[in-house]
């Protein structure tokens, strides 16, 4: 992970950060069965807006499914990128002083026309999300099937920073309260690893 201090620094100087190689190609292709294992035992559920007693099934905001990962899962590659995150947050903590206590993490699966609206990850009930991840599992992503993350300029909001096509093994790593984003219409199954570094303890009862 050398890329590390490139994160750092573009974390603080412009508050996202993109690279192709910040996990090993090969975590991400396990990852990639793993998810697609569990998508086919049925174990994914449709994601919601919102927490606990706002939940709303609001699939015209938020069109993909999720399954939250558990370190504890007997899924090496699960295990594998848990311990890469707990690197990364003692990094962000050292270097940003942001007191993180965890990461939470989701496979997210988009289905065929599905997209999220444009959104900030840090609302109301959220404000312990302080750092967004977001990890792409898809091999042979083409520019015709869509789906990209599109960041917006803080400063200038209708000003979009950058399209990113979901490409397996790219990560995209932003400050939760600070970058708007949303995802355009996937053309066919767009597959993630999508996750939040947070200055809370664990929760058990997790809704979303
Ligand atoms: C999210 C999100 C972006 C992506 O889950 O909050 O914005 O590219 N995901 O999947
Ligand atoms: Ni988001």
């Amino acid at each position: 992970m050398q890329s590390i201090d490139k994160l750092l620094s573009a974390l603080e100087n412009k508050g996202w950060f993109i690279s192709d190689d910040l996990f090993p190609a090969d975590l991400i292709h396990q990852l990639f069965l793993e998810g697609q294992q569990r998508w086919e035992q049925g174990q994914f559920h449709d994601a919601r807006v919102g927490r606990k007693q706002h939940l709303a099934q609001a699939a015209h905001i938020r069109g993909d499914s999720i399954l939250w990962l558990d370190a504890n899962d007997e899924y090496p590659a699960t295990q594998e990128i848990f311990k890469l995150t707990g690197l990364m947050q003692e990094a962000f903590n050292r270097y940003f002083f942001l007191g993180l206590k965890h990461a939470e993490l989701h496979y997210a699966r988009y289905a065929s026309g599905a997209a999220y609206t444009r959104h900030l990850d840090q609302h109301k009930n959220t404000s312990a999300r302080k750092i967004t991840l977001v990890s792409y599992l898809n091999p042979d992503w083409k520019q015709a099937d869509g789906g990209e993350l599109v960041l917006y300029d803080p400063l200038n909001p209708s000003q979009e920073l950058q399209r990113i096509l979901p490409l397996a093994g790219r990560t995209v790593i932003f400050r939760s309260e600070l970058i708007e984003h949303e995802v355009l219409p996937c053309k066919k199954p767009r597959w993630s690893v999508t996750g939040w570094f947070r200055d809370d303890e664990i929760m058990f009862d997790i809704a979303a």
